[in-house]
């Protein structure tokens, strides 16, 4: 049985002090921990500091990086790497998101070495792949899926594997308020499974999580986690709110009663 996680992604918004205020508030209005469930917030590496001080040690949230950079020190003028994003309490990083491909030039390789730099630090990497509209038009979103996880997960041990959750994130669905609807994102995520079974195994393939991003609200959340294809989401608006935060994940604990 895979647990449950729900991403909170939020992208550049929030300096330091409104991160604590929020994160302070969020933590009151989460429902009461449960086993088949996990929250990671995502603050801009900024608001790293002030987030893991408020939610102290044994939060149920977790913290999760937007990005980070392979190599563990050196020469890299504004980038920063596993081992300081592991000091500041780090658990997971968001890797190959579609902002980062399309606005930042980012390509497979260096996911890819991304990746290999987050499961050497025990970071565990969120593989963000999704189609453009164009591709979806032109009938070409499980090749585009299919190549986006060859390129990033090549070479990887089945172990390493394992430690790897994949974000389906189409791009058409990301701000845009059009989420995917659940039979589009099952049908992603199952091409997404079969992709992984066949680079690792079947049995290595069904204990890796696959999440939805995209336009996730308090009002479509139900539906996308009523197939357990759906392991979870990747929010980025709706999770700059405490309001509309809590409300997905007080559906997405009730989604999974304990221990089904
Ligand atoms: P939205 O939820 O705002 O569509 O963003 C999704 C996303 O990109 C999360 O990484």
């Amino acid at each position: 049985m895979r647990t449950v996680l729900i991403v909170g992604n939020w992208k550049m918004n929030k300096t330091s002090s409104e991160a604590a205020i929020f994160v302070r508030e969020l933590s009151q209005r989460l429902p009461v921990t449960s086993t088949s469930i996990e929250f990671v917030i995502a603050p801009p590496f900024t608001a790293l500091e002030s987030v893991r001080h408020v939610l102290g040690p044994g939060s149920p949230i977790q913290l999760g990086a937007q990005d980070m950079f392979w190599e563990d020190h050196g020469a890299y003028t504004g980038e920063v790497s596993a081992p300081m994003l592991k000091d500041l309490g780090c658990r997971y990083v968001i890797l190959g998101h579609s902002e980062r491909r399309t606005l930042f030039g980012e390509q497979s390789d260096s996911i890819q070495k991304k990746i290999r730099a987050a499961l050497k630090h025990e970071l565990r990497p969120i593989l963000c792949i999704g189609e453009s509209l164009a591709q979806r038009d032109n009938g070409s979103t499980d090749d585009v899926l299919t190549k986006q996880l060859h390129e990033s997960l090549s070479d990887l041990t089945g172990e390493q594997m394992t430690g790897v959750t994949v974000a389906y994130e189409p791009i058409w669905a990301i701000g845009t308020g059009k989420s995917a609807t659940a039979e589009q994102a099952v049908a992603a995520h199952r091409t997404i499974r079969r992709v992984l079974a066949g680079a690792a195994s079947p049995a290595i393939a069904d204990c890796m999580r696959i999440l939805y991003g995209g336009s996730v609200t308090p009002q479509n959340i139900e539906s996308l986690l009523a197939s357990d294809q759906i392991d979870g989401a990747l929010i980025g608006g709706a999770c700059l709110q405490v309001e509309s935060f809590a409300t997905i994940a007080k559906i997405a604990t009730a989604s999974r009663p304990i221990g089904v």
